[in-house]
This record gives C-alpha cells, sequence and structure tokens, in this order.
C-alpha cells in the first residue's frame, strides 16, 4: 500500500478500482471512503483525516456530478483543481484517489432514479429549493458505494441534510457501510469552509460570519426556552444585513428534517439556514440541542 508523500494511486477506471479494494478486503483490509467534488479545501482534508486514522485503505473520490447540478451554469462555473488537490491528498498521505468519467459514472445515461423511499427528507429546505438536487446526489452515492464497497462513508454535517437523505437511502436499501459524519470546519472566524468562500468579495467574506454568530444566538435563544418559530424571524431579521439575503432559517428535528414547533417534543434540533451572500449562496448549520 502506498504511503508515502510521493505515492498515491490514481484510478480513472471504476473495475480496475473495483478490482483493487476487492484485493484489499481479501486480505482482511478496511476501507474507508470519502466522496467529493475537488476544489479540496481543509473541511474535505478533516474528512480524508478521519478516515486514514480509521481504515486501512482510505480512498477519495473526486466527481463533479453533473445529475445534482439543477442549475446548468452552476455545473460549468464549478471550481476545477484537479493537479492541486491531488498534490493535496498525496500531502495528507491519502494513498487512493478515483478521477471518473461521467460515462464511467453512468454507463447506461444518467436519466434513471434510485428507487428509494426517502421519507420525504429531500422535500424541504435545500430540496424546496434545488429541484431534482438530491435525486443526482442519491443516485451518485450510490454508484459510487457500489463501486467502492467501503466499510465506511464519510460525509460532513456541512451539508447536513445531504448526509441525513444518504443515512436514509443506506438504510432503505440495506446497504452494507457504516457512516460517519464529520464535524463542520470553519474559518477561525466562523466562516464554514467551503470551495464557494473563494467566490465572496472581500468586503463580503468579511460580513460572512454573522452566519456563524446567528446560529451561535440562536443556540443560546432556544437555551433561554424562546420558541422556534420566534428564534426563526429573529435570526432572518439579523441575517438581512446590506448584500444579504437570507433564503431560509429553519429549527428542525434532527433525525426527520421536520420543523419544530414544540422544543420539548424533539431530542435533536439542529438550525439550518442558506444566505445569499452577494451571487455566492452559503449553507450552514448548527445542533442547538442534543447529539448526533
Ligand atoms: P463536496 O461539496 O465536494 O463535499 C464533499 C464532502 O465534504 C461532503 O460530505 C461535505 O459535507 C464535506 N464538507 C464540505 N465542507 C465541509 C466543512 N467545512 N466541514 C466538514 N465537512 C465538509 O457534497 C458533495 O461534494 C457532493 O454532493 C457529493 C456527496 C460528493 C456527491 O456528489
Amino acid at each position: 500500500m502506498p504511503n508515502n508523500e510521493d505515492e498515491i494511486l490514481i484510478f480513472e477506471d471504476s473495475e480496475k478500482l473495483s478490482e483493487f479494494i476487492y484485493r484489499e478486503k481479501n486480505k482482511g483490509k478496511k476501507i474507508g471512503f470519502t466522496p467529493t467534488m475537488g476544489a479540496l479545501h481543509d473541511g474535505h482534508f478533516s474528512l480524508i483525516r478521519r478516515s486514514l486514522a480509521e481504515n486501512d485503505v482510505s480512498i477519495c473520490s473526486i466527481f463533479v456530478n453533473p445529475t445534482q447540478f439543477n442549475v446548468p451554469s452552476d455545473l460549468v462555473k464549478y471550481p476545477r483543481t484537479i493537479e492541486k488537490d491531488i498534490k493535496g491528498l498525496r500531502d495528507e498521505g491519502c494513498p487512493v484517489v478515483f478521477i471518473p468519467s461521467s460515462e464511467d459514472i453512468y454507463p447506461n445515461g444518467s436519466d434513471y432514479k434510485v428507487e428509494v423511499d426517502l421519507k420525504g427528507l429531500d422535500e424541504m429546505m435545500e430540496g424546496k429549493k434545488r429541484p431534482g438536487h438530491f435525486e443526482g446526489v442519491v443516485q451518485v452515492v450510490k454508484r459510487l458505494l457500489e463501486i467502492t464497497s467501503c466499510d465506511h462513508l464519510y460525509m460532513g454535517q456541512k451539508d447536513y441534510q445531504q448526509f441525513t437523505i444518504i443515512k436514509e437511502m443506506i438504510k432503505d436499501l440495506e446497504m452494507p457501510v457504516k457512516l460517519v459524519v464529520c464535524p463542520i470546519l470553519r474559518d477561525e472566524d466562523g466562516l464554514a469552509k467551503s470551495s464557494r468562500n473563494t467566490r465572496l468579495t472581500e468586503s463580503h467574506r468579511r460580513k460572512a460570519p454573522i452566519i456563524f454568530r446567528v446560529l451561535t444566538q440562536a443556540k443560546d435563544w432556544l437555551s433561554e426556552g424562546r420558541a422556534p418559530v420566534e428564534i426563526s424571524m429573529k435570526a432572518t431579521e439579523y441575517l438581512n444585513i446590506q448584500d444579504f439575503k437570507p433564503e431560509y432559517f429553519d429549527l428542525i428535528d434532527g433525525h426527520t428534517l421536520e420543523k419544530v414547533r414544540n422544543t420539548d417534543h424533539h431530542a435533536l434540533i439542529v438550525a439550518c439556514t442558506a444566505v445569499w451572500a452577494g451571487t455566492v449562496r452559503l449553507i450552514d448549520n448548527m445542533i442547538l440541542k442534543g447529539e448526533l
């Protein structure tokens, strides 16, 4: 297994990767897998570090999945920094990277639906604002799990609804993989790391930590016993500063993603928000009550 800085196995062909993994699993090795769309930053690397610590073989995939972009221009605009990504992965000591083509991921075309009961988890928040987005995420993650047959799948809490949906898919399809959810990595001023942050203007970047501050404020408000609806309203008001436009700020049940009305009825409460900073859409969340 390559494990020094100079060695990283790059697979572009899913069959070759599957064969490699099959051999490793036959030797009794545990496989950890982190799917990404590239433009890697420290948030991604925190997942990979966790995978490296908990598995014998860690794999990172880089694939800008066309089926999860509901706005075609977003797919075109998505940052692609493949050489830098490979270097970053090599520096982290990630031994295997998978960089497939669209034809390899979707050999029969991408126009099919994964038969899975998501129990409505894809209908609110991001699902409402980005129609078709989660169908695309489910398609690609299912296919990647089949190719990698990993023991552990690493995803970030940053995309709360995304990991909740994937957790449900794994359960519904009885897939033999354990999902590991990793905490949100933030810049020092609280802004959640994201590939989109590089698109913020200097002035918007300076203002963006307001999202973290309002989430923290929401947590305090909830512990003071304020009502969830009131917290949502107040938070939205606070986020409505010049050039910023909050799209939603919802207090949801951390399992069902349904809006919380009575705090006492829920063991896990999460505040999820999407905010436009100029032309850049930022999402973030914070657990206000309970644990994942
Ligand atoms: P991408 O946006 O590249 O993110 C890959 C993984 O990194 C996701 O699980 C995401 O939640 C996690 N991540 C991003 N920023 C993070 C941060 N600041 N802290 C912790 N984790 C963070 O999410 C996708 O790609 C795609 O939808 C994918 C799952 C790969 C399917 O195409």
